[in-house]
């Protein structure tokens, strides 16, 4: 009989690519989605039409106990992931308490629900790096935690309501504790993709300069499709534990910006200092980047950089994507969409190609 899977978050980036590699592996699977979440469940729809049978969406919130008791009761999941978040870091700044009621209080109500139901689901939580705050890198699985954001926060009290239930009740609950991972479906106002967007409008001439805030911290970026593949060894492993996913390696916002911009031919300089501080086009002078204060965080995680030897050897998981293919990839997409409605855009590529 084929496994079914319930994802929770199902229209983010995370939650399309596990969904697809799910289904891939002869998965029946649910994902629940936010009413409001409708305009966003674009990319599903492939899926929908090629797994008729098999690949089911569910109105749903984290936040409301009663939808949660009777999608389980329904679904009868073998594997459950966690992916539903309030997680843009800098907007749990602002909305500290929906952070905590999503993040933190929907993973107890997701548990309870699973433990009140007697269910025998494997469970994912999806954990982050940015627990460790400005813990020293390389950070793995025995670096303690130091969050310094409302995000971080309720993603450590997630982390530790999972080892709770796993020691207290023995359920197979794992926590990912995934670096950040990319992808030309990730949200544009995560940094990536907003400079990956920008670049692409630049070239269309929709957008002029691209605003960023703080270009010296510095995190290790992989591919999502990488991730969710550990996400899923992690379930398919006969011990529930706790997993760093990384690559290994850090890179500075400058520098992918650096990267990203010279994929279309523009390398780039740096001018000024602080606030003031300009990225112009080496070749043309033309102002490409500019620093915007609004955009920096009341605090910073300064530099994450993960160190995965235990996925690597209790999961045998390893990250596939480098760097420069995850920034090629990411600008090409965009670069590809624009493009499909724009002839402008389509002759500077050629230029440039
Ligand atoms: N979003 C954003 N926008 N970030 C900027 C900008 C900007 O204009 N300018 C500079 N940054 C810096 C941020 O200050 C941060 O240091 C870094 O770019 C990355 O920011 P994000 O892309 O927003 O990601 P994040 O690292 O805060 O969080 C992501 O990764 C976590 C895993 O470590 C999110 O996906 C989290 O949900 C995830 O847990």
């Amino acid at each position: 009989m084929k496994n079914t899977a319930l994802i929770t978050g199902i229209t983010g980036q995370d939650g399309a690519y596990l969904a697809a590699f799910l289904l891939g592996k002869g998965y029946s699977v649910h994902g629940m989605r936010l009413y409001e979440a409708t305009p966003y469940t674009q990319r599903l729809d492939a899926l929908s039409a090629e797994y008729p049978d098999h690949f089911h969406l569910h109105y749903g919130d984290v936040t409301d106990s009663g939808c949660l008791y009777r999608l389980l009761s329904q679904i009868k999941p073998d594997e459950v992931y966690n992916l539903a978040a309030l997680s843009h870091v800098r907007v749990s700044f602002e909305l500290p308490e929906a952070a905590a009621n999503i993040n933190a209080l929907g993973t107890l109500r997701l548990l309870e629900a699973l433990r009140g139901l007697g269910s025998k689901a494997r469970f994912y939580q999806a954990s982050s790096s940015e627990m460790f705050g400005n813990a020293p890198a390389p950070q793995n699985e025995n670096t303690p935690f130091q969050p310094c954001s409302p995000y971080a926060a309720s993603k450590l009290y997630a982390y530790w309501l999972v080892r709770t239930y796993r020691d207290s009740y023995g359920m197979h609950a794992s926590n990912g504790i995934l670096f950040n991972h990319e992808s030309p479906h990730r949200g544009e106002e995560f940094v990536t993709r907003k400079i990956t967007r920008s670049i692409a409008g630049m070239v269309a001439g929709s957008h002029d300069i691209l605003k960023l805030g703080n270009l010296d911290a510095r995190r290790d970026w992989g591919h999502a499709r990488d991730y969710v593949e550990g996400m899923w060894l992690m379930l398919q492993s006969l011990q529930p534990g706790d997993y760093v996913l990384a690559t290994g390696e850090t890179r500075s916002v400058r520098e992918f910006a650096e990267a990203a911009f010279s994929c279309m031919g523009m390398p780039m300089i740096w001018s000024g200092a602080g606030l003031q501080e300009k990225g112009l086009c080496r070749r043309t002078g033309r102002t490409l980047i500019e620093i915007d204060e609004a955009l920096f965080r009341p605090a910073e995680v300064n530099c994450l950089c993960g160190d995965a030897t235990k996925a690597r050897t209790v999961l045998g998981w390893t990250p596939t994507t480098n760097f420069t293919t995850l920034v090629h990839e990411m600008v090409k997409a965009d670069l590809d969409e624009i493009c499909a409605n724009d002839m402008k855009a389509v002759s500077y590529v050629h230029a440039v190609a």
